[in-house]
């Protein structure tokens, strides 16, 4: 393994009923509140009826910051920000998916910071204090109510990244799968291939000597391949939402990463693709993580063959690791085609013309991938492969 410390300090309420926890919580830290959430999925569904009742009941002076959008945008988190100087903002809370959290995460750190916040996720400056805040999360996918990372995008300059600090994990998170059974259908296969996609990420490293991490990465792995389709037949299904929700969690809490030394060049790519587009982030993962593989078997084909057999049940009887390896990708691409996921980049109607924009936006930082370094030259491969 590799040497490592490890740190959560994300209060995980997870459950049915576990919304009246806001009320113990937040108080914990002022009375001046700002909600922040999406585009209305949570007052379709009474959500925001109910927080706005247990934040009341609780006596706390509520703002709102409606609108954060998928791939949430440097403009709304500077919105965020304008009312929390403004009003004296004491704390936020966060009611949405991945994306409403990574603003919020924004926002908070904006909030104690002088200069504007894209220099926070530009690198340019470190945070060094946040706002506490909490999170209610409504789709299971990212991982975000339960780590520091944020991911935003600069609409002007066509740029997304990833940032995180000390200040942006969440005090606390509330997790009910009710607020999940309404998650659309496409929406509910986009959070599978992430949460899913998060784990292949940590799982190709090269530590040596990792058989519990490895075994827990295919255990979350193998419990969601159980449940997807299940969970596709019945979209009211609690337990399934249940399973899906936690296995999210799990997924990108950083629990499986000690130890290892996680690749993440395909969220690399992808982010760099979403910049450009402007796709769901798991739409994109789903079309790249099958090419990156392919693209880097020979870098350690018993690792992907370990994951084959393991994961995908490939009989590995008369083959050679890599012919393993490769029947284990081929069975992940036909499994997330099987929930409904897209293939090509050509289904979002992405064709080879922004390619080597694509390609030097994954590249602003130098080359990237801890298990297989990639230059612009493997981008260009691997995007090409994915038209
Ligand atoms: O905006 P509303 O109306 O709420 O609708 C959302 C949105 O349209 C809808 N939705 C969410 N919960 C719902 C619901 N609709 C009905 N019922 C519900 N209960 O779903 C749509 C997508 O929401 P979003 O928050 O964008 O999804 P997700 O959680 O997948 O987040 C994606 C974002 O997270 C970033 C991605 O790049 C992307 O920007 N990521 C963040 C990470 C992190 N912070 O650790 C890691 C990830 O790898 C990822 O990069
Ligand atoms: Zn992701």
């Amino acid at each position: 393994m590799n040497a490592f410390s490890f740190y959560n300090p994300v209060k995980l309420i997870f459950g049915k009923g576990q919304l009246e926890a806001v009320k113990k919580e937040l108080p914990k830290y002022g009375k001046k509140v700002l909600v922040v959430y999406g585009g209305g999925s949570i007052k379709k569904n009474g959500l925001y009826d109910e927080v706005m009742a247990a934040l009341g009941e609780a006596g706390l002076e509520i703002f709102e910051l409606a609108g954060v959008e998928p791939n949430p945008r440097i403009s709304t988190a500077r919105k965020g920000i304008e009312i929390c100087k403004k009003e004296g903002i004491e704390m936020l809370l966060a009611v949405g998916g991945g994306s409403v959290i990574d603003c919020t995460k924004l926002i908070a750190c904006g909030a104690k910071y002088d200069g504007d916040a894209w220099d926070l996720v530009s690198r340019k400056a470190k945070a060094t204090d946040g706002l506490p805040f909490g999170t209610v999360l409504t789709i299971a996918a990212t991982g975000s109510e339960m780590n520091a990372g944020s991911v935003i995008t600069n609409e002007e300059t066509q740029e997304k990244y990833g940032w995180g600090s000390p200040f942006s994990f969440p005090k606390f998170s509330i997790l009910d799968p009710t607020y999940t059974l309404t998650v659309p259908k496409d929406q509910t296969i986009y959070g599978i291939v992430d949460m899913m996609s998060h784990i292949f990420e940590q799982y190709f490293n090269n530590a040596v000597n990792t058989p519990v991490q490895d075994r827990m990465c295919e255990g979350v792995l193998k419990a969601v391949i159980e449940t997807a389709p299940k969970l596709m037949e019945d979209l009211n299904s609690y337990e399934h939402r249940e399973t899906i929700l936690f296995a999210g969690t799990m997924g990108l809490n950083k629990f499986l990463e000690m130890g290892y030394n996680g690749d993440w060049g395909t969220h690399n790519i992808e982010h760099a693709v979403s910049a450009v587009y402007d796709i769901p982030h798991a739409g994109g993962l789903a079309i790249l993580f099958p090419q990156w593989m392919r693209h880097n078997v020979k870098q350690n084909p018993s690792r992907f063959a370990q994951m084959a057999e393991r994961v995908f049940e490939v009989d590995p009887e008369g083959k050679t690791a890599e012919e393993v390896a490769y029947e284990g990708i081929d069975r992940l691409q036909q499994f997330w085609t099987s929930l409904g996921a897209p293939t090509r980049l050509e289904d979002y109607e992405i064709d080879d013309s922004k390619i080597e924009i694509i390609a030097d936006k994954a590249m602003v930082y130098g080359e990237f991938g801890n298990f297989a370094k990639m230059d612009k030259e493997n981008v260009i491969e691997i995007l090409q492969a994915s038209l």
